[in-house]
Parts: C-alpha cells; sequence; structure tokens
C-alpha cells in the first residue's frame, strides 16, 4: 500500500514520495473526492452577513449538489438542495435573489423559506398531500467566524471536531483565533480566481513557503523568514507565527504603513505576525494585525477550482473606505498578487499531473513534509478509491 510508505522518506533520501499524477487527473478519483470528502464534510460556503434582510439568498456548489441558503423570517439561516420536490427543477435560477417565498417556475410550487410546501396549483383539492414532506430538502447548517458552513452528510461529522478542532491543532486553541473577532469583521473586497488547477494542488502549494522565495517577491519581502522557505504551518501541530521584517510597517504590497488600526483585542505574540491555517477541506484563514484573508474554494472538475477570497476589516474601516476617506488598496494588493502568483504555479504544474514522467508522482522536500500528512489524510478518507 502507497499509504506505508508515506511516512518513509525514499530509500536514501530525504525526499517523501507524492501521490502518483493519477490522483489529480482522474475522474472517478475527483468524483469519489466529491463524494467522501465535498459531499460529507463542514464546507464554508458565503459570508452569512451577505444574507443581510429575510428571503435573501443565494445559491452556491457543494459537491456536486447546488443549494439555496437562505435567512428565514426568524432571521436564522437554512439550506435546501435547489430541487423542486414536485419534478425536481432547479427551484432558484438566478445566483441570489430577495423574495417571500421560493417559487418553482415549472408548475408553481411554492415554498416558504422555511423550506414546507405552502402553495401549489390545485394544492387545496389534495389534502393528503404532506406539506413538509414535499418541502424543500434541507441539509446541516452552522454559523462560525461569521460565515456559514454547511455539510450535505445524512449524520454530519461533529463541527467541533472537524472544523474547531483543525483551527486548534494550527492556532494553539480555538480562542487564538477569537482575539482576530472574524464575525465582527466586514468584507472591504472579495476576488474570485478560476483556477486550471486540482483542488489538492492549491492546498498542497497554501500548505508549504518553499516555493515562496521563488515565486513571491513581495511578501518575501514582507515576511523574510519565508525568503528560507520555512511555511507558517508546522508539522504536529506547532504553532508559528511568521513574524514582519524590521523595516515593515504593515502586511501591504509595499510593507509600508497601511493607515489602519490594529484589530482591537489580539495577544502581544499576534502583533506584527502572520498565521495561517488550512481548515480541510476547502478553507484557508490568513491573519495579521490589521485584516483577515479568508479562503474558500469550490472544486469544480478534476483540472478546475473556483477560489474565492474575502479581504476582512473592521466594520469602521469599511464605512471610511466606502465613504472614499481611506484606502486598503495597498493591503488588498498583497495577497491579490500571492494569489496570482499562487494559481499560476498551479496551473503550470496541473498539465504536467498526466504525463508519463510524473505518473509515480513527485517529492516532498524536509520542509514540506506536513502537506505528507494531508496525503495521509487523503489516502484514509478514499481507502481503496485512492490506490492509484
Ligand atoms: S418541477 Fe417544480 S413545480 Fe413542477
Ligand atoms: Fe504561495
Amino acid at each position: 500500500m502507497i499509504i506505508d510508505h508515506l511516512d518513509q522518506p525514499l530509500p536514501g533520501s530525504s525526499l517523501h514520495p507524492t501521490p502518483s499524477g493519477r490522483a489529480y487527473t482522474d475522474p472517478e478519483i475527483f468524483r469519489a473526492e466529491q463524494a467522501e470528502i465535498f459531499e460529507t464534510m463542514w464546507n464554508c460556503v458565503l459570508r452569512a452577513d451577505s444574507l443581510d434582510q429575510p428571503g435573501r439568498w443565494k445559491t452556491v456548489t457543494v459537491g456536486r449538489e447546488e443549494i439555496i441558503v437562505v435567512r428565514t423570517r426568524t432571521a436564522w439561516i437554512q439550506a435546501y438542495y435547489n430541487v423542486c420536490a414536485h419534478r425536481g427543477m432547479r427551484v432558484c435560477t438566478a445566483p441570489e435573489g430577495k423574495n417571500r417565498t421560493l417559487q418553482c417556475g415549472y408548475h408553481a410550487w411554492t415554498y416558504a423559506l422555511e423550506g414546507e410546501l405552502v402553495a401549489a396549483p390545485n394544492l387545496t383539492s389534495m389534502p393528503d398531500v404532506n406539506r413538509q414532506q414535499y418541502g424543500l430538502t434541507p441539509v446541516h447548517v452552522r454559523q462560525w467566524l461569521g460565515y456559514v458552513w454547511v455539510s450535505l452528510a445524512q449524520d454530519p461529522p461533529s463541527f467541533d471536531e472537524e472544523v474547531l478542532g483543525e483551527v486548534s491543532t494550527r492556532f494553539g486553541e480555538v480562542e487564538s483565533i477569537d482575539n482576530y473577532g472574524i464575525e465582527d469583521l466586514r468584507l472591504a473586497e472579495s476576488k474570485t480566481y478560476d483556477v486550471r488547477a486540482n483542488w489538492k494542488l492549491i492546498i498542497e502549494n497554501f500548505m508549504e513557503c518553499y516555493h515562496c522565495a521563488t515565486i513571491h517577491p513581495e511578501l518575501t519581502e514582507v515576511i523574510p523568514e519565508w525568503a528560507d522557505g520555512l511555511a507558517s504551518q508546522r508539522a504536529g501541530g506547532e504553532v508559528h507565527g511568521s513574524g514582519f521584517g524590521e523595516e515593515i510597517a504593515a502586511f501591504t504590497v509595499d510593507g509600508s504603513e497601511s493607515g489602519l488600526p490594529e484589530l482591537p483585542s489580539i495577544a502581544p505574540d499576534q502583533e506584527r505576525k502572520y498565521y495561517a491555517i488550512t481548515v480541510k477541506p476547502q478553507v484557508f484563514i490568513n491573519t495579521v494585525p490589521d485584516h483577515v484573508i479568508f479562503h474558500r474554494m469550490f472544486p469544480v472538475s478534476e483540472s478546475r477550482t473556483i477560489v474565492v477570497c474575502d479581504w476582512l476589516f473592521l466594520p469602521e474601516v469599511v464605512e471610511r473606505v466606502e465613504a472614499g476617506e481611506l484606502d486598503v488598496s495597498r493591503s488588498v494588493e498583497l495577497f491579490d498578487r500571492v494569489n496570482l502568483q499562487d494559481f499560476e504555479a498551479c496551473e503550470l504544474t496541473q498539465p504536467s499531473m498526466s504525463s508519463k514522467a510524473y505518473r509515480h508522482g513527485g517529492a516532498l522536500v524536509p520542509s514540506e513534509h506536513h502537506i505528507g500528512e494531508f496525503h495521509a489524510w487523503w489516502y484514509q478518507v478514499l481507502g481503496e478509491q485512492a490506490d492509484t
């Protein structure tokens, strides 16, 4: 079994093996990942305050399903499969909207925001129809860090273990992330990247900084220790904030002053530091003293992934940006450049995954060994289906 040698260096080498190229190109493997990972685990889908009023809804893709996320009349957020209980047409046919009820455009079955069937042509002449049973099919919803997370599993994995547990492994304790008050921050900028690469290449890229000196000149200027290739995520859960360079005033594209207040509750050891964590399977969180950069990924195919990146600031900062009194573009530009540099590298890697030269996979250097932990997890989840 390949998994056995993941813990072992290649014979006579300090390198560890990776999965074979097929893991990144095979539609069957991707289908298994959709089923076992994205349609089972907790996925972070949207910012809760983007549904700012009852009746406001958005559609999102989770695994192979389309999901409606809606703020109900009680102001709680619920989510449903976007599938009409009558004959299956998409109920919501736009990316977002605001309605008092959700009405299917085929035969006008109409659902309350809370999911039950409330009206349909001739429904009163069919009193035996159970309106809950023929309502929209719900999915599990949690809110955390100001985001809506959904799980399509019948019996979802424990949110505390799977999501909060991952954060505490990386951040030391889950309270450390609370210091940033992400829930109360506001969105100043969001960018969507259509990346022609397998989702695992994007995660693996995010987990290591061996590439930082080569492709991220602006970032290594701000955080000089990354020029040595050390990632801020280390094996075994070691917590490590990466310090700003001595000449650096803030996490901006040129290291100049951001003009922004620090987030008020960060701890002394979070000042002038950057922290990063990956919450499997599709979230990356980056924190700096005056803002938070929050990525979520939506795999589309074995070779294409949509990545949405949000830049979150204090509400008063966003108000001043909207009033034209403050400019956060230098803060945004730093990670936008990093994203573009990273995604270009991933896109230039993807075609090689189907090359004969990569049929036995590649290698991880010692500073990338925690990617081996990700691979071990992947093998464990997919079981025989991953046996490439
Ligand atoms: S399919 Fe939706 S009302 Fe018929
Ligand atoms: Fe990078």
